[in-house]
């Protein structure tokens, strides 16, 4: 029996991690026929990871809007999907993680009683606001979900606790590992071209690269004023080394980014980067300093210190396994903490070892098996 599969997604963080499952289903035509449906939630974003991993979408609703709001988003997935579904009923309906396009996908599945996948699932800070929306929608997504792909044993727990049926719980690991093994033998391989506006030289301990990620809600305003005060101090403190920013495309971000760390010799903002030339910078970085959830997985897979500008963090085990380092958003504790790391070896190297509590690069093949067994 072939399984029709939606795979729905919006953003460069669910694409980037669902784009492994999309191959791994598509290598097994017997059995699965995957149809990707982009709700372009993003559309920049998106479409650089499309690109990367060769994915072609089969409905592309095209829904960004400069400066979306949360409803405009709900609003328009809703819509979407239930005209989509109108048209063509797949057999289960997936989504990932805790973006408003996987909460909006999945009521829309249930709306129409479709079974739902949920990639990703458990994950908790126990805070509704932080990360806000995220928390939030990864709650509201369980109840739904049918199938629930627990990244790690601590987020099969956090399901148990929440009284979903053990038997309907499976712990595969992160599919972002599984990506991420993909990118990452590809660019030591064959590194990328140098991206646009990158510093030129090369990297090493007289000249460090620091990378820098940030985007979350609940860090605009008084949040990113602060973090990009951090980031202005350590730039000035460390005129021999790099300080490169990709930067986000939500105005929200550009903004201040730009206006506080705009013209600084040693601090780069660049375009948000495509992922192969991001993973490349990530191995070649001393460092990061990261609100992300993404790059919370991905930097102890390569061995890299994160410092994680957030209060609170979904991801405990980076943390647990020493890779990375909750500092919030207060500057001094930014430059504090960033300090340590640049003058202090023994607790760099103490933050280093290359350890790997997200997954083995094998969590599509786990899904997929799921799915021929329960779909
Ligand atoms: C979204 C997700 C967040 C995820 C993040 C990953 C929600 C509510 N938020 O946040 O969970 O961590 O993506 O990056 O689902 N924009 C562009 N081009 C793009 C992408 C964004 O111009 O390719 C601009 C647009 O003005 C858009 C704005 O950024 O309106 C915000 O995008 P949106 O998806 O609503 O929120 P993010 O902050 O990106
Ligand atoms: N990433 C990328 N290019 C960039 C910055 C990040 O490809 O310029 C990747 C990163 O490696 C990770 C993902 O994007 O896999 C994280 O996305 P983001 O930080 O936007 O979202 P989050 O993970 O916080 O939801």
């Amino acid at each position: 029996m072939v399984r029709s599969i939606a795979l729905v997604f919006g953003t460069r963080p669910e694409a980037i991690k669902l784009a492994p499952l999309y191959l791994e289903l598509a290598r097994r035509p017997g059995e699965f026929k995957p149809l990707i449906w982009a709700t372009a939630q993003h559309r920049q974003m998106l479409d650089q990871v499309m690109e990367i991993f060769g994915l072609k979408a089969d409905r592309d609703f095209n829904l960004m809007k400069p400066s979306q709001t949360l409803t405009d988003v709900t609003v328009a997935v809703l819509k979407a999907m239930e005209k989509a579904f109108a048209e063509e009923r797949p057999d289960c309906v997936i989504v990932q993680g805790d973006t408003t396009t996987a909460f909006a996908a999945a009521l829309a599945a249930y709306y129409q009683r479709i079974p739902v996948g949920h990639v990703e699932a458990g994950l908790r800070t126990g805070d509704k606001f932080a990360p806000y929306p995220e928390e939030m929608n990864r709650r509201l997504v369980t109840p739904i979900a049918d199938l629930h792909f627990a990244p790690t044993e601590q987020a099969r727990r956090n399901l148990l606790a929440e009284e979903i049926p053990s038997k309907d719980v499976f712990v595969t690991g992160n599919t972002v590992i599984d990506a991420l093994q993909i990118v990452v033998d590809m660019v030591r391989r064959d590194p990328p071209p140098r991206p646009k506006g990158f510093p030129e030289e090369t990297f090493g301990d007289e000249r460090r690269l620091v990378l820098i990620t940030g985007h979350r809600r609940e860090n605009f305003g008084a949040g990113f004023e602060s973090i990009c005060k951090a980031i202005a101090e350590l730039a000035e403190r460390y005129p021999q080394h790099e300080f490169v920013y990709p930067v986000h495309l939500n105005p929200n971000v550009q903004e201040p980014v730009h206006r506080l760390l705009g013209g600084r010799k040693n601090i780069h903002l660049i375009k948000p980067q495509d992922y192969k030339p991001f993973v490349w910078a990530m191995d070649q970085c001393y460092f990061l300093l990261s609100d992300s959830g993404g790059v919370q997985e991905e930097a102890p897979h390569l061995g890299k210190p994160v410092l994680v500008m957030r209060e609170t963090t979904e991801r405990p085990e980076a943390v647990e396994a020493g890779t990375a380092r909750l500092v919030g958003t207060d500057a001094e504790k930014i430059v504090s903490e960033a300090v340590r790391l640049m003058d202090d070896r023994d607790a760099y190297e103490s933050m280093r070892r290359a350890h790997n509590p997200f997954g083995d690069g094998k969590a599509c093949h786990r899904i997929a098996e799921k799915l021929a067994e329960r779909i």
